[in-house]
């Protein structure tokens, strides 16, 4: 049983280390794609770099042979396997247990639209928190801006666009990382306003850019109206007490 169990782990890390190898294989933007001007730092980068993860391929060479070697060892003696063999339902319970355990948690999960719509939030109170020149709240809401760009692509990395091709969201995100989410956070931090709002629309540009990329040109994005929220207030708020 202890057999079959380390044989399933390390099925299961050979499986991870594969997925991690084939992430990497495809983690180049699309041919099409690198037309954009988001994509193509992002390829150019990619590129020159090997296109294969060695350590995740070398671990999923290393997890093959030791794989390989359990399976080699000759199995029980005869009496231990009647043994085995009433451990055996024990085993194949928690395994179900565990199966539903994943369904479940699959199920449970956050989707990228739910953590795209806190980014939206995000994104739009950043414009009157700088419009405001409200530099604190403004530098508060682009990290949540940006972690939350992070968490959405960690839920779907990559995404077919409508011919089917794969679609590298993190290498986009790695390039805006690069670029404007760059500029917007300098421009924060430098407190100044003219530039905060050339480089929010530029973002806001880069924003579609990924849309358009991953086949969702239909969302839209103009600079907002009104605040995302109600409740908050935009003003600065008075120096604290000395
Ligand atoms: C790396 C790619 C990428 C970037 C960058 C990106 N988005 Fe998105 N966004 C998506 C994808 C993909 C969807 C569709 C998700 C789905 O269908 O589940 C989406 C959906 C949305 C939606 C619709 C959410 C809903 O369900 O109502 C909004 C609003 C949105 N994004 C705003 C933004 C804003 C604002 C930015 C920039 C600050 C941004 N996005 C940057 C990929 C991206």
């Amino acid at each position: 049983m202890t057999q079959i169990a380390s044989v399933h782990s390390l099925t299961l890390s050979c499986m991870g280390a594969f997925r991690i190898t084939i992430a990497a294989i495809y983690r180049a933007c699309t041919a099409d794609m690198a037309r954009t001007p988001v994509c193509k730092r992002s390829v150019n980068e990619r590129t020159s770099m090997s296109r294969i993860n060695r350590p995740a391929a070398l671990a999923f060479v290393a997890g093959m042979i030791l794989s390989a070697l359990i399976l080699r060892q000759p199995g029980p003696a005869h009496g231990a396997s009647a043994s085995a063999a009433a451990s055996q339902p024990a085993g194949a319970d928690e395994l179900a247990a565990l199966k539903a355990d994943v369904a479940r948690l699959k199920e449970i999960v956050t989707d990228q639209s739910h953590v795209m719509a806190d980014v939206s939030n995000h994104f739009a109170n950043l414009w009157f928190a700088g419009q405001n020149e409200n530099w604190p709240l403004a530098q508060f809401y682009a990290d949540e801006t940006h972690s939350h760009l992070k968490w959405a692509v960690r839920v779907i990395p990559f995404r077919k666009d409508r011919a089917g091709r794969q679609v590298d969201l993190g290498g986009i995100l790695t390039a805006l990382e690069q670029t404007s989410l760059k500029d917007l956070d300098d421009a924060i931090k430098k407190k100044d306003k003219p530039r905060f709002t050339a480089a929010y629309q530029q973002q806001l540009t880069n924003c579609m850019a990924c849309h358009q990329a991953a086949s969702k040109e239909f969302i839209h994005l103009q600079i907002p109206a009104r605040p995302d929220s109600n409740l908050i207030d935009f003003h600065a708020p008075p120096a604290p007490l000395q």
